[in-house]
């Protein structure tokens, strides 16, 4: 992985990613509810993707006590449901420094006043 840090290396990682992880690569039991297509998400800099980025990043800090330093979304898809599901594929730093990607799934109500984050898990 560590030789691989060029973006476009990264690519056919992120893909396969997402096709391994249809469903979020969550445990049935944290399962958001299901209803429309994942579709590709046109602009990971976008301030609102990038915005539920560092949320999953801090609620993770918050579920685990893991702390890591978010580097960038590199890419993932967004879903319709009562809201919208959004799972990212993340670049995020721990204590040494070394990125390491992640798995995260945010979901947030269509208001946007509630989010939950209901997967992150590292990319190996
Ligand atoms: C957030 O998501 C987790 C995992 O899906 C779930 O167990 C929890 O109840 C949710 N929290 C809220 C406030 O909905």
């Amino acid at each position: 992985m560590r030789t691989l840090s060029h973006p476009l290396f990264l690519l056919p990682l992120l893909f396969s990613v997402l096709l391994i992880f249809p469903n979020g690569g969550a445990a049935a039991s944290r399962k958001p509810p299901l209803s429309g297509a994942y579709e590709p998400i046109q602009d990971p800099e976008d301030a609102h993707i990038q915005a539920l980025a560092k949320y999953a990043v801090r609620q993770h800090k918050k579920e685990s006590g893991e702390s890591l330093v978010l580097n960038r979304v590199l890419g993932g898809q967004q879903q319709v449901v009562a809201g919208m599901n959004y799972r990212l594929v993340i670049g995020a730093a721990g204590w040494s420094g070394v990125e390491e990607l992640y798995l995260a799934v945010v979901y947030e109500k269509p208001w946007k006043t509630f989010r939950n984050l209901t997967v992150f898990e590292p990319i190996v």
